[in-house]
């Protein structure tokens, strides 16, 4: 059976205090019998991951990811952040291609495909995300955009690595706006997914593979979403900055 995964995305929220408050709460709150076999990982600011990797330390339960790495390994590249030092304060995971990094940050498909290469090759796991706006949904070029940012973002990966990577399906129109993707919606473009995958590698790496659903999703619409035959779990971002919500997510796989 492939991984279900909860992952929370904090986004550019809390001061260094708020995140260690929000992360104590969460791992008091994620005991064996809430969390069980799924996968509970908190993508924190960068100035978190060292606070939160202490109090995770001991428990299995809550994985911690970064947002964002730059593809050098270290150097004169002021202000960025490379994949081993996110590493060494605690992170096993990132994000990689948010639709907000691209769009606000030019985060270009040929970039994100050198950060993919980079989180791997030093032992991270790329939570890797693609979605349409709303304007290439209208004008139903979803598919052939999806597809697209597959091909540039993680295809160029041998099958044995490609295994490593988690994607996550997030509409740019449902991100923040409170419009959820009905689960059909978002089944379908999942089932799409997979089908790329299972025609890139194989259907057995297909199969494996764990598919995030994001974008407004909460304690109320998760349960529909999470009970679709190709979501694996959710990237969380407004919800997951209450405690309560977020585990209340965490438990819709009990
Ligand atoms: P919201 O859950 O706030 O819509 O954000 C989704 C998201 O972008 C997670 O990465």
């Amino acid at each position: 059976m492939r991984k279900k995964i909860v992952a929370g995305n904090w986004k550019m929220n809390l001061d260094f205090q708020q995140g260690i408050s929000l992360f104590s709460e969460i791992v008091n709150m994620a005991k064996d019998e809430v969390v069980g076999q799924q996968q509970v990982v908190v993508c924190s600011p960068f100035i978190h991951l060292h606070g939160i990797a202490q109090l995770a330390k001991g428990t299995s339960r809550v994985a911690i990811g970064a947002q964002n790495i730059y593809f050098e390994e270290k150097g004169a590249y002021t202000g960025e952040i490379s994949a081993t030092q996110v590493k060494s304060a605690g992170a096993e995971y990132v994000i990689l291609g948010h639709s907000e990094r691209r769009a606000y940050f030019n985060e270009s498909d040929e970039l994100l495909s050198k950060k993919v290469d980079a989180a791997l090759s030093h032992g991270l796991i790329p939570i890797f995300c693609i979605g349409e706006t709303q304007e290439e949904r209208e004008a139903g070029r979803y598919f052939d955009v999806i597809r697209g940012q597959l091909e540039k973002g993680v295809f160029h990966l041998p099958s044995e690595v490609f295994n490593k990577v988690v994607l996550a399906y997030e509409p740019v129109w449902a991100i923040g706006t409170g419009l959820t993707a009905t689960p059909e919606q978002a089944q379908e473009v999942h089932a799409f997914i997979r089908q790329q995958v299972a025609g890139q590698y194989n259907q057995s790496v297909a199969d494996q593979l764990t598919i995030l659903y994001g974008g407004s999703c909460n304690p109320k619409n998760a349960p529909e979403l999470f009970a679709q035959a190709d979501i694996d779990g959710g990237l969380i971002g407004g919800a997951s900055l209450k405690s309560r919500d977020f585990i209340d997510i965490v438990k819709v796989f009990n």
